[in-house]
């Protein structure tokens, strides 16, 4: 059975997407076999990943019943594009609308260790199923003073979706994303985050940097375009792995850092 993450936030522009593409990555470098699904209509994932924007079918598809998510699946990713908001309207007339996504990935659980879900940047319909697919749940979060209450908001969603729908969904980590630590604003907004939500913050940060906007845009991970900066998310790839208790994946990783090193 796949372990299925769901990655979201309350607001768009926290850094979702990018850390899809590089815990994916980073997993998949620690012998994990990883499959990543596009839940943003935006389709900025599949783009990142350097998915054909014509590959057919899409979690669109998927979510619409028109296909299977084995069928779905374009080099270990589920691609989505604009489709995927026409789904998501026809979906929400549905009885069962917030359990597709869980019934979809079923098909396909036995294939990978990890599944990782990007959402879109609204707690609707979408991050609805993503949660309720989910085994554990990542919330990103921008570095700044007041992104609190989106985090809040974020946690507010899961308790909810555990209450109702998905009582085996358990928090994995909150990530402060998009970090400027040299700045004291950020370095308070840190530890304002930490006394609010304690030990779910995540000790390692991903730092800023105007590479990630350039990587995104060549699609290629920040691992080929700035080796210099992967540590961030090797560091942050580590630490989930260690939460997860993966122990032989995460050997693995530190082996790669103590070799970047
Ligand atoms: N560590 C970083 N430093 C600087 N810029 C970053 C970093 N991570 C991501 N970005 C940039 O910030 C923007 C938003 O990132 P991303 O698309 O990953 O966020 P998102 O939360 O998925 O957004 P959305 O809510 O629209 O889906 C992008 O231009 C991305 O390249
Ligand atoms: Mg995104």
């Amino acid at each position: 059975m796949a372990l299925k993450i769901a990655v979201l936030s309350q607001k768009g522009g926290t850094g979702k997407t990018t850390a899809v593409r590089h815990l994916t990555e980073a997993f998949r470098q620690s012998g994990l076999r990883v499959l990543a699904v596009d839940l943003d209509p935006q389709g900025n994932l599949s783009d990142y990943f350097d998915i054909e924007p014509e590959a057919e079918p899409t979690i669109g598809d998927v979510l619409g019943g028109r296909a299977t998510a084995e069928e779905a699946i374009h080099d270990d990713v589920i691609p989505a594009n604009l489709s995927l908001a026409e789904a998501e309207l026809t979906l929400a007339g549905k009885m069962g609308r917030e359990l597709t996504l869980r019934r979809a990935l079923a098909g396909v659980d036995d294939a990978y260790d990890v599944i990782f879900i990007d959402c879109p940047p609204a707690l609707g319909l979408l991050t609805v199923n993503a949660l309720v697919a989910a085994d554990r749940a990542l919330i990103s979060s921008e570095a700044q003073y007041f992104a609190l209450q989106g985090v809040e908001q974020a946690l507010e969603v899961i308790e909810l979706a555990r209450e109702s729908l998905n009582p085996g969904l358990e928090w994995l980590g909150v990530l402060f994303n998009i970090a400027d630590m040299r700045t004291v604003h950020s370095r308070e907004a840190y530890e304002s985050l930490k006394e609010h939500v304690g030990d779910r913050l995540l000790e390692h940060s991903v730092r800023q940097s105007i590479a990630y906007a350039e990587s995104a845009e060549r699609a290629v991970s920040i691992f080929e375009h700035r080796p210099d900066l992967g540590s961030d998310y090797l560091q942050v790839a580590e630490e989930l792995l260690r939460r997860l208790g993966l122990d032989g994946p995460r050997r693995r990783i530190r082996a790669l850092m103590a070799a970047d090193a």
